[in-house]
């Protein structure tokens, strides 16, 4: 439809100069474009009114155009549905899952996102971070971009020596398992102990030190294999959200270059000592300080982090650097990329951080003995069962399937529920909320989906063909051409909300159109189902830009 607009854009300008705003009125009775006359009384010396009639005379309304009207001071332009209906749609069929694919130029994009820590659990925060990412690196490859997806975690520091610590402690008669929930319950049973007795945590320090060192030969093995346990679940983990990673960075591999770089950084005078630790002093730039090194020498998660945006920008030659990160990190990351700057890296200027708010449960909701911090793997069990229940009361169902479906669409409740929401701001994720299967859901936009693909089923082979619509069909069809807009503003905000708000808007007109249009049996039975398959084509595609995968039956 932009097509269009600008076509008759063009046209008003052969009439009148200056900026020709033509806006989509409110309401489809003024036309599909609408242009007020005011903005040129002045230049024109006329009144509005005349000047609208004026041009309703002088512009010839090009073929795709139904008829010109004028109300008062406004230019009204209906365009012809028919034509609008064909060109839509035949696009829609011939590009398929490349449908609404842009160029917004091309760069290598690095996006970071996930960075679960081993040893700990992977909470539904943790899942937040990851369909969000997941999500944004879809979105964009699909405007065009070389996009890398890396990870980041953080396998050594305090969180380790404590796990290791309590394990062997209290626990090193259990065999180390690659299952989240153990690895995590170790972990909370290290915070309680340490939290009963302070004197313990003289123990963990002796543990982190003999890490740090590498002295002690069995310490370090036994820190290698229960690593690789955690990493290990974390991609169990990260199968089920349809999530993978091109490349994982750990926070092990950079703590010597964080090192060395925190002392070039001295010299080039950026970072200075103070009171033995090495610090860069941020005050001018209101942003504190930020410490590099403790006056032990041991390195900083900043330090670190200075060390892997070199590498980002040296061996990987990325032009944009995307941290999908909590919030809470705001301020590192504007003392990292301040500091980047600093270091006269020309890509510290295309650093960019995408903040993930928390997500809350509803207080006493959800079975939780960690508080906010639920399991993954607790949390989408329960989301399954869920699932499962309600697809047993729409009828007999076998097991592989009944898992198949109620996988996907607890998966698609969680992703959804979460992505539709602007990643600034808190989310309070209510389970019955989240799957019910009508509403701005997940299970809805799945059940839509599937709805549509039984309507083909059931119709069989058909030939495409277009007829005029009417005006619930035309609502439809105008929404599958606003795809490729929603795409590009979520490209470009950083944000899929656009994405997951447009893939409910669109679910809805579909029911609305489904509910007003017989399909099967009717005269327009071709044009209808052309309709509704491609209808099945954007949402598909709306969706899997959401890392959300369709189902064909509910
Ligand atoms: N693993 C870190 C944490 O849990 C997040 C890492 C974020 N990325 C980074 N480059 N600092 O807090």
């Amino acid at each position: 439809m932009e097509k269009y607009r600008k076509k008759l854009v063009s046209l008003i300008k052969k009439q009148i100069d200056g900026d020709i705003d033509l806006a989509v009125p409110p309401d489809s009775t003024f036309g599909d474009y609408a242009l007020a006359c005011f903005p040129f009384a002045k230049q024109l010396k006329k009144d509005p009114v005349g000047i609208a009639n004026d041009l309703k005379e002088k512009i010839k309304a090009p073929s795709f155009v139904e008829k010109i009207e004028t109300k008062g001071p406004y230019l009204n332009f209906f365009l012809d549905k028919s034509v609008l209906a064909k060109e839509i749609i035949d696009s829609v069929l011939k590009e398929k899952e490349k449908y609404g694919q842009q160029s917004l130029g091309s760069e290598k994009v690095m996006i970071e996102f996930s960075q679960a820590n081993t040893h700990k659990a992977f909470h539904i925060g943790h899942v937040r971070g990851t369909s969000l990412g997941e999500s944004l690196a879809r979105i964009l490859s699909f405007v065009g971009k070389d996009v890398l997806r890396v990870n980041y975690q953080g396998d050594t520091g305090m969180h380790v020596a404590k796990w290791i610590w309590c394990y062997q402690k209290y626990h090193a008669k259990e065999k180390p398992k690659k299952d989240e929930a153990w690895i995590a319950s170790i972990y909370v049973d290290a915070i309680k102990r340490l939290a009963e007795n302070e004197e313990l945590q003289k123990e963990v320090d002796e543990i982190n030190r003999l890490l740090d060192s590498g002295e002690d030969k069995k310490l370090l093995s036994l820190w290698k294999e229960t690593r690789q346990d955690s990493l290990d679940a974390f991609e169990n983990i990260y199968q089920e959200l349809n999530t993978s990673f091109d490349k994982y960075f750990f926070e092990s591999k950079v703590e010597k270059r964080g090192k060395e770089i925190s002392l070039e950084l001295v010299k080039k005078k950026i970072a200075e000592i103070s009171e033995g630790a090495t610090i860069i002093d941020m005050k001018a730039h209101n942003l504190g300080v930020w410490v590099l090194l403790r006056s032990d020498g041991t390195v900083l998660y900043s330090a670190k982090d200075v060390a892997l945006a070199e590498q980002k920008f040296e061996k990987y030659k990325v032009d944009t650097s995307i941290y999908v990160v909590g919030k809470e990190q705001e301020h590192h990351f504007s003392q990292l990329f301040k500091t980047l700057e600093l270091m006269k890296f020309k890509q510290a200027k295309k650093c960019r951080y995408v903040p993930v708010s928390l997500v809350k449960l509803p207080w006493g909701k959800m079975s939780s003995r960690t508080g906010d911090n639920i399991l993954f793997s607790t949390f989408k069990e329960e989301l399954v069962d869920y699932a499962a229940e309600e697809i047993k009361k729409r009828g007999e169902i076998d097991e592989k399937e009944l898992k198949r479906r109620s996988d996907a669409i607890a998966i698609a409740s969680l992703k959804y529920s979460m992505l539709r929401q602007d990643p600034n701001k808190v989310i309070v994720f209510d389970k019955t909320e989240a799957m019910r299967f009508e509403g701005e859901t997940g299970p809805y936009l799945l059940y839509s989906y599937a709805r549509a693909r039984s309507i083909l089923r059931k119709a069989g082979k058909f030939s495409h063909s277009i007829s005029a619509p009417s005006e619930k069909e035309v609502a439809l069809i105008k929404t599958l051409d606003a795809f490729s807009e929603r795409v590009s503003k979520a490209a470009s905000d950083l944000d899929p909300s656009a994405i997951a708000n447009y893939s409910f808007r669109l679910a809805q007109q579909f029911n609305e159109f489904y509910g007003a249009c017989k399909v099967i049996g009717s005269e327009e039975q071709d044009f209808r189902l052309t309709l509704v398959e491609a209808f099945c084509i954007v949402l598909k595609n709306s969706l899997h830009l959401l890392g959300i995968e369709t189902i064909e039956k509910m």
